[in-house]
């Protein structure tokens, strides 16, 4: 349920699971390094408070019992400190002392410097008030008698420093920022290969990925490179054995119109003729067309609003009677990258079909949206029968009632209107309009 939380993006992911790491080392870190400091500052202020109780004892123990209190009268007791003389130890003591810190602050005789054994302590009793640092030392006195002395140590301040902390904050950030600096630069190979990838879907020739950095983006880069190279030499195979068929087929298209010229039956002479020629204009088409594909015309920006409305134009001088059947409608401008020179056969086929079977053409340019700018190609003819809508984007595929010479095409306006279309990384689709007429649907990414 909380999955919307978990980032999409590699880069994000890798962060999210970095930088919380990071921050855990940092916090095990700086306990450990508070820990430490406490111990050490405790370990010099047990050291501190027994160099300043030690002289104290001491002047109080070598003196008489008798002479004590006017001994401790006349003594210099360092201030946060207080010095009693009692006759037993603290009569309500406070309860516990954490026994690791007793051995810390216990003063010890010999470090005390008293090798005199009738200076030593018969007992030294240690407590810690409750709640605060104070400590309270209380000695059995050799002879009789007893000494507290009550203390306060300086306060633990295991972050004094003000550097530390810069220290420590600069540390953090900077290591937050070069996870993430590193991240982007580790995921970027990603970024380019499926721009690389996206690119290869519009234009098979498009420039090949530079086979640099890391030895895995060199590799991947590379693999992607190969196989760019084989999708277009296998596309570059197909278009050379569709032009070599051709090519081959006109010879004997020619040998055969030679010799069906001895034919004396006119009429089947005549239809014969006829057929051969239909074959010579397809073979020419096919020939046509492989000699287009092949040409890997230069992608640049071309303005495909601009472009319909030359293509009206033209249409409109080749055909005078039908100009005013022909009409523009949507954007003024929208810029495509493409190859000029193909994308406009594309577009003309359309056009010209619509105009040939449909008596007029109505061209549509939309906004760009979702990345594609959409083209739109109406006519107000008998459109196309539902089953046939793709069936005429194969190769030579005519309907019955316009195989005729008068409306020209052997059949592959369409077939390389989508082939080319498609390069692009767009297609094209029929539908036929509710109110009657074909509508061509063009796509094409910006
Ligand atoms: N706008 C249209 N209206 C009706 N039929 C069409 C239209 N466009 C294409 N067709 C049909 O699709 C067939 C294939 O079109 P196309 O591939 O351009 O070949 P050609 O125009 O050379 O015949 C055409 O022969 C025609 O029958
Ligand atoms: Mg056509």
């Amino acid at each position: 349920m909380t999955w919307w939380l978990w980032p999409k993006s590699l880069a994000a992911r890798t962060a999210a699971v970095l930088l919380p790491g990071l921050a855990l080392v940092q916090i095990a870190g700086l306990t450990i390094h508070t820990l430490d400091r406490i111990d050490i500052q405790r370990i010099a202020q047990a050291r501190d408070l027994g160099l300043r109780i030690v002289p104290i004892y001491r002047a109080i123990a070598a003196a008489e019992p008798a002479e004590r209190p006017s001994v401790l009268a006349e003594l210099h007791v360092p201030p946060m400190m207080t010095a009693t003389l009692a006759n037993g130890p603290p009569l309500a003591p406070p309860p516990a002392f954490p026994p690791a810190q007793q051995g810390m602050f216990r003063i010890g005789s010999t470090s005390a410097g008293l090798a005199d054994p009738r200076l030593r302590w018969r007992e030294q009793l240690l407590y810690r008030e409750p709640g605060t640092s104070q400590i309270l030392y209380a000695f059995h006195l050799p002879l009789d008698g007893w000494l507290h002395i009550s203390a306060e140590p300086d306060p633990v301040r295991p972050w004094h420093s003000p550097w530390f902390l810069t220290a420590f904050l600069l540390m953090t950030a900077t290591a937050a920022l070069l996870t993430l600096w590193t991240v982007r630069r580790l995921t970027a190979p990603v970024r380019v290969l499926a721009a690389a990838a996206e690119t290869l879907g519009r234009d098979v020739y498009a420039a090949p990925l530079p086979e640099d950095g890391p030895t895995e983006t060199a590799t991947a880069a590379a693999a992607f490179n190969t196989m760019a190279a084989r999708i277009r030499r296998f596309v570059g195979d197909r278009t050379e054995m569709l032009t070599a068929i051709g090519h081959d087929l006109r010879t004997p298209i020619t040998r055969l119109k030679l010799r069906a010229e001895f034919i004396d039956d006119e009429d089947l002479r005549a239809r014969m003729l006829a057929d051969l020629d239909e074959m010579e204009t397809m073979v020419a088409a096919t020939l046509a067309f492989g000699r287009d594909s092949r040409v890997t015309e230069p992608v640049s920006q071309v303005d495909l609003a601009e472009l319909m409305r030359t293509i009206l134009d033209e249409a409109g001088d080749a055909h005078p009677t039908l100009a005013h059947r022909l009409s523009y409608h949507g954007e003024p401008h929208a810029t495509v990258r493409a190859r000029p020179v193909a994308l406009k056969r594309a577009m003309a086929n359309l056009v010209a079909n619509a105009l040939v079977y449909g008596g007029s053409a109505h061209v549509t340019v939309s906004p760009p949206a979702d990345g594609a700018v959409q083209v739109t190609v109406e006519d107000d003819g008998p459109g196309i029968p539902a089953g046939e809508l793709e069936r005429v984007f194969e190769p030579f595929h005519r309907l019955e009632q316009s195989r005729n010479r008068e409306t020209g095409g052997v059949g592959l306006g369409l077939p390389i209107a989508r082939n080319m279309l498609r390069a692009h990384g767009g297609d094209v689709v029929l539908s036929n309009r509710p109110e009657g007429g074909l509508r061509a649907v063009v796509t094409l990414p910006v």
